[in-house]
């Protein structure tokens, strides 16, 4: 019954403030005497003044994919029918590669953008290159609207404890180990309290089965482990 009362009244709120956004754009829809018309006629007569471009605040989502890399969350982004998607990253050779026609350079703790500019933040596996965790979250927490969204994915940190690095081989095949600062569960809850960012949601998703030979090697060698950390935030107000 509590639950039930706290997602009532969270439902409430959400509505009133939906409706006070709306009040201002839809309220000449609905003169007094306006006469009622079927969809079918309605749109008809509404086609020449219907607006050319999305017109009210949850047609309007804005998302930025944070560490973008060749961009591949843009599409995700899009997916869920936000009307802009920037991908931004500090390799101007990874954006390069990428997908999305907007793309920024640009320093993830230093975001080009005004207070409050996006409802929804993606940064996968990214912050795992940064040093200081509670300035990246201030960060995300300033770019973000009151009622954004922070998704976020990190290194586990378990893998600070098992000793695995993080190597890739490049065109020529050579092998290259990058470096990472480990963060530990605790850490990103404080980061994320301190920058005013409420947690809804951890996973610590684990290799899912395959029939490929090294994943069924890996998930045996260490027992199934967990591989990253992803965090669900929201501003709140
Ligand atoms: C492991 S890649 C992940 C790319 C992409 N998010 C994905 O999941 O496919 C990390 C990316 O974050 C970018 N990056 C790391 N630190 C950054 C920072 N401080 N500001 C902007 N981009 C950064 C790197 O250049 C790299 O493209």
């Amino acid at each position: 019954m509590k639950i039930l009362n706290s997602q009532l009244s969270t439902l409430n709120s959400q509505f009133s403030t939906l409706t006070s956004h709306l009040a201002p754009s839809t309220s000449h829809l609905a003169p007094r005497h306006a006469q009622v018309l079927s969809p079918r006629v309605a749109y008809a007569l509404w086609a020449d003044t219907y607006p050319a471009v999305a017109h009210n605040p949850l047609m309007r989502v804005e998302a930025l994919d944070v560490g973008t890399g060749s961009g591949r969350y843009v599409p995700l982004l899009q997916s869920t029918g936000a009307s802009v998607v920037l991908g931004l990253d500090f390799s101007l050779a990874m954006l390069t590669r990428g997908v999305g026609n907007r793309r920024i350079c640009a320093d993830a703790c230093r975001l080009p953008f005004k207070r409050g500019a996006f409802d929804v933040i993606n940064a996968s596996l990214m912050v795992g290159d940064v040093a200081d965790l509670g300035a990246w979250t201030r960060e995300m927490a300033r770019a973000l609207a009151v009622g954004g969204h922070l998704v976020y994915s990190d290194f586990h940190p378990s893998w600070a404890q098992r000793g695995w690095s993080r190597t890739f081989r490049d065109a020529d095949g050579t092998l290259h180990e990058v470096s990472y600062h480990p963060h530990a569960i605790d850490d990103h809850l404080d980061a994320l309290e301190q920058a005013g960012l409420c947690v809804r949601a951890i996973r610590e998703p684990r290799v899912t089965r395959s029939f490929d030979p090294g994943i069924r090697a890996f998930r045996r060698r260490w027992n199934n482990p967990q591989v990253v950390v992803v965090f669900h935030a929201v501003k709140e107000p």
